[in-house]
């Protein structure tokens, strides 16, 4: 029914998903959504904050891993 979600981990030659995006602009998507597809406003359903961790997140969708999160990843499974 709707446009196809975008694959926000994908690489496009020099960047990753919404990368190349300013912030903000990642952010008002976030909170308003777009309208006449399925992307859903998150406005009442996360912070502030978190809103601004998910489009900081995907700002740096191209960035190497910081080390404290790749040895985490690297720990055996339990
Ligand atoms: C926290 C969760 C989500 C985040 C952070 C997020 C983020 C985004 C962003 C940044 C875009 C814009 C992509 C661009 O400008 O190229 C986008 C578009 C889109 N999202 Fe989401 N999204 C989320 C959840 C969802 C969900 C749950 C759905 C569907 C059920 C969805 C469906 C879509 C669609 C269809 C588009 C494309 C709109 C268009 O073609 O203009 N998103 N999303």
């Amino acid at each position: 029914m709707y446009t196809s979600a975008p694959q926000l981990w994908k690489r496009h030659r020099d960047h990753v998903g919404v990368s190349d995006d300013e912030v903000g602009k990642t952010y008002w998507k976030v909170a308003n959504g777009i309208r006449l597809t399925g992307m859903p406003s998150y406005e009442h359903v996360l912070s502030t904050t978190q809103m601004w961790d998910v489009a900081l997140l995907l700002k740096n969708a191209d960035q190497p891993l910081p080390d404290p999160v790749t040895a985490i990843l690297k720990q055996p499974l339990q």
